[in-house]
């Protein structure tokens, strides 16, 4: 692959006779050029610049004298040919673009200086060559020569034999997978009291990797949350899935990327697509046998905008919802009593069952849409739930909250059991006109 970089410091490329791209200049790998543009200049000062048009403050390089230049390096390639001009107006430099031009038989660098190269050069070339404006990142160097060395060792080490482990390109190309990398470590095992993890020293190989796509998923997080958003769900596993959703991402059934997701108390504006939400998940959690105007009955009367807003307005009742990629994908409703009593006596609150020195609190609805079962929404909505619910109670030294649940829902069931949860007794429930078999299930709020 051979290069052309163009400068008026062309010694600036002199660092590109070091490490592993000098190595692959010897072996013939690269093929690297660098060219004073002073070398096509006619007059006796050596003049590349001009006042710029229009007025302003600096210099402009002169179009005639870059195209004398470029024209030259076009002549001694073939092939794919692409003109690079560095500029902090540029596309961002990405890895993606430099695999794309590691494809290129030759590339041209124009670095620019002052205020930089006339606009006719870029707008000239993209006639006969492939012009790509790049900048390197959102700051402003004082020319190019800095981004051609990084476009030229970033691209440079692309190409087959350069560096010479092929298998760290290989696990780079897990930054293919859209995530920043890991942080690594070496002996001594100790340093200035700092361990390695252990994971890392326990000869766990699988527990080591999954320590790895943790850490590079906390870093992409907290560093690049861009990149999560545009993380392809198809390259994530189940235990990604649940990591992310600790770090505030929820990836629902069929979705191509991860959401933003947050739980919190439900306010008047979550209303309408609360009562949405609320319609479609609450027949999943009634018997099949269950007649359509019995459910419709038991949403209007309880799950209506109307039920909703009293919910709101009233103190008993503690809103929680789960919004995700900006819509409620869940939420819960609980109930607490006046003072130390009992919530939802007329329900079949387990009274007298549970040992208690506090509030007995009713867990009223917990409701999360289908796309998000499985994907960890659930228990963050639980867990924040009952967190709101320890709050409310603290007061107290003992409260216990309970819930109703159907008899044949075995996945709700077992989802209650992973929170906690435990049968305490049974209860019958009218749902519009029928009557449903309930189990009872209740746990300490407060867990020591
Ligand atoms: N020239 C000046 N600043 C630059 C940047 N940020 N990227 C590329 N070329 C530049």
């Amino acid at each position: 692959m051979r290069f052309d970089l163009i400068s008026v410091f062309p010694e600036f490329f002199d660092v590109l006779k070091l490490s592993l791209v000098g190595k692959a200049r010897e072996h013939g790998l690269l093929d690297i050029h660098a060219h004073n543009l002073r070398d096509w200049t006619t007059d006796p000062h050596r003049t590349v610049d001009d006042t710029p048009a229009g007025g302003g403050a600096g210099m402009v390089m002169r179009p005639d004298i870059w195209g004398k230049a470029i024209d030259t390096a076009l002549r001694a390639g073939s092939g794919r040919q692409v003109l690079a001009i560095p500029t902090p107006s540029g596309t961002p430099l990405t890895q993606r673009a430099c695999e794309d031009l590691s494809h290129a038989d030759q590339v041209i660098v124009a670095c620019g200086r002052y205020e930089g190269i006339d606009a006719r050069v870029a707008q000239h070339y993209a006639g006969q060559a492939e012009v790509f404006e790049f900048s390197l990142g959102d700051y402003v160097l004082n020319g190019g020569e800095i981004a051609a060395v990084a476009l030229v060792e970033a691209v440079g080490r692309l190409i087959p034999g350069v560096v010479g482990n092929a298998q760290s390109l290989v696990e780079e190309s897990f930054s293919e997978a859209g995530l920043l990398e890991y942080p690594v470590y070496t002996r001594p095992e100790e340093w200035r009291g700092l361990t390695i993890p252990s994971v890392l020293t326990s000869g766990d190989h699988g527990a080591a990797r999954r320590w790895r796509r943790d850490r590079a998923l906390d870093r992409t997080v907290e560093r690049r949350p861009e990149m999560i958003a545009a993380l392809d769900a198809a390259t994530l596993d189940k235990k990604d899935r649940r990591y992310l959703a600790s770090l505030g991402y929820l990836v629902p059934k069929s979705a191509p990327h991860p959401e933003r997701a947050e739980v919190r108390p439900a306010s008047a504006s979550d209303v309408p697509a609360l009562v949405a939400l609320a319609a479609r998940t609450f027949p999943d959690a009634c018997p099949p046998a269950m007649s359509p105007a019995s459910i419709a009955a038991f949403i209007n009367e309880h799950l209506s905008e109307r039920a909703f807003a009293e919910y709101l307005a009233d103190p008993h009742w503690v809103t929680t919802v789960l919004i995700s990629g900006g819509r409620p994908a869940g939420y819960t409703l609980a109930l607490l009593p006046e003072g130390n009593g009992v919530a939802g006596a007329e329900d079949g609150a387990p009274d007298g069952v549970v040992e208690r020195d506090g509030p007995l609190v009713e867990l009223s609805k917990v409701y999360v849409d289908r796309a998000y079962r499985g994907t960890g929404a659930t228990a963050w909505l639980m867990d924040a739930t009952l967190a709101r619910l320890d709050e409310a109670t603290s007061d107290y030294p003992r409260p216990v909250v309970w819930l109703g649940t159907n008899a044949g829902n075995r996945r709700a069931q077992h989802a209650y059991r992973k929170a906690g949860f435990e049968k305490v007794t049974t209860r019958e429930f009218l749902v519009g006109e029928e009557r449903n078999s309930d189990v009872v299930m209740a746990r300490p709020l407060r867990v020591a």
